[in-house]
């Protein structure tokens, strides 16, 4: 047994994992279920590190170095037990199992327990960065034991991303910690692409620029405070031009967003929490909604400004407003998946560091930005912040972009141009902010019907009033 680590499932995600790791001077056993995948890899890429292929789960635990790590890197659900049940009982007490796909935090967590019954050690490890970060350093986010990371952790740190010389890896907590970070770093994935998608529709709509003019904006923006990968891929979309047609590219493809599942995961999760996480809900209905071909088919006709003819009274300055809005947007989004983790790690009693969470996603992931690190340095100076919305920078900022926020979502609804990200945004941080809201009528409401009782603002307790007989008449329930 000489390999220090073993990939399994030798798809695009595992191959490149597998071969990052033997750029790194780590000698790597190789398994796939069908043998075919790990010859081609030896034979395309064998000459970049040491590779072990082997071609039974037999040979292949046999090959390891103890405690055992074996990187599981195959479809999310039914495949991953069956990978489990397969090596498992070749395994000895100690050794580690890492799940590398995007598993459901839950589902984790009962294969973390199952396997600790048997001594194992399961590793549900979020990995971002698509398929170049997983071969040139993508973001991990290992949950499981902290001693499983004792020995994992070097060799992951050593092919994560870097920024500043800090590797883009943690141990994010037990259990299932790391796969729930990933879940709510996908959903912000969904809100930050969903609001720059907005922002092209602004631009386009409302200004008349064409996209590869937009894609001229967003790599101005992309050198200031908005400086993210996803802005700096946007504008190479936009700026690409289909070669059948001459066309600009996003014109040719069907305006249907498609999804996974880890955006719809977080939505889930946030409503059993509680959490309002807003943003990235109306960016995943905002995926469903474009999918719905006959529902859109059928409601094309309704009344409402047209694209050409609503345009007008519109300046020049409505660029710069949009990045504004974009920014405070952001923020929000942020600051509700922040919640979030919050939330699931008082939930399930992982002990979360975020700060740390905003450090490891400066670099390699898909939100990878600048601005995280100004989330690293909120959670690093408090790191029980209620909400980055009322952080000392954060604060400051949103507040400079409100104006502008506003009369772009107004400029918005009045061209009847959708921006439910911008504007549930914006919804959201009103909400907060308010002196008092009209939850005190649905209280009302509730009780009226269903006697589901109120709690009053000057004394404890909880009332009921007999809307029906006496509303003169006030209980103590
Ligand atoms: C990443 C990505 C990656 C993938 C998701 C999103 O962090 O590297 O989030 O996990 O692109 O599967 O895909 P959907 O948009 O299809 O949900």
């Amino acid at each position: 047994s000489r390999a220090s680590i073993g990939v399994t499932g030798l798809a695009v995600m595992g191959r490149n994992l597998a071969r990052n790791l033997a750029r790194h001077g780590h000698t790597v056993a190789l398994h796939n279920r069908s043998p075919q995948r790990t010859r081609d890899l030896v034979d395309q890429f064998g000459s970049e590190g040491d590779f072990v292929p082997t071609h039974t789960a037999e040979e292949f635990v046999r090959a390891l170095e103890r405690p055992r790590k074996l990187v599981v890197m195959v479809k999310a659900g039914t495949p991953t037990d069956a990978v489990i049940d397969e090596f498992a009982p070749l395994l000895e007490p100690g050794d580690i199992i890492i799940d590398a796909g995007n598993a459901h935090f839950a589902d984790t967590r009962r294969r973390e327990a199952a396997l600790r019954e048997r001594g194992l050690h399961f590793v549900g490890t979020g990995v971002s960065g698509g398929e170049e970060g997983a071969l040139h350093g993508p973001s991990i986010m290992p949950g499981g034991s902290a001693s499983s990371y004792d020995s994992l952790g070097p060799l992951f740190e050593d092919i994560a991303a870097k920024v500043d010389g800090a590797p883009c890896c943690t141990h994010i907590g037990p259990d299932g910690a790391g796969h729930f970070v990933k879940m709510v770093h996908n959903g912000i994935e969904y809100s930050d692409m969903q609001l720059i998608a907005e922002s092209f529709d602004l631009l386009r709509g409302a200004l008349g620029y064409e996209p590869a003019q937009i894609a001229d904006v967003f790599r101005t923006w992309n050198t200031g405070r908005l400086d993210s990968y996803l802005i700096e891929i946007t504008a190479e979309v936009l700026a690409h031009t289909d070669p059948a047609t001459g066309a600009p590219f996003v014109d040719v493809v069907a305006d249907e967003a498609e999804q996974k599942g880890t955006g719809r995961w977080t939505v889930q999760n946030g409503l059993e929490l509680g959490v309002p996480i807003t943003g990235i809900a109306e960016a995943t209905f905002a995926r469903s909604l474009s999918g719905h071909t006959e529902l859109r088919r059928a409601a094309r006709g309704l009344a409402g400004p047209t694209r050409s003819a609503a345009r007008g009274g519109v300046s020049e300055r409505f660029a710069d407003d949009v990045e504004q809005a974009l920014y405070a947007s952001k923020v929000v989004a942020y600051a509700q998946g922040f919640n979030q983790i919050q939330a699931g790690s008082a939930e399930y009693g992982w002990n979360v560091d975020l700060g740390a969470v905003a450090a490891v996603w400066r670099g390699g992931c898909i939100i990878r930005a600048k601005f995280l690190d100004d989330i690293r340095g909120a959670y690093r100076a408090e790191a029980g912040l209620p909400t980055l919305l009322a952080s000392g920078e954060f604060r400051s900022a949103v507040e400079d972009a409100q104006d502008a926020w506003r009369s772009v979502v107004s400029t918005a609804v009045r061209l009847g141009i959708p921006t439910p990200g911008f504007s549930t945004a914006l919804a959201y941080y009103d909400a907060l902010r308010a002196e008092r809201l009209p939850a005190a009528l649905v209280q009302g409401q509730r009780d009226y019907f269903g006697a589901h009782t109120y709690r009053r603002v000057d004394r404890d307790g909880s009332f009921h009033t007999t809307w029906a007989a006496d509303p003169r008449a006030e209980h103590e329930a």
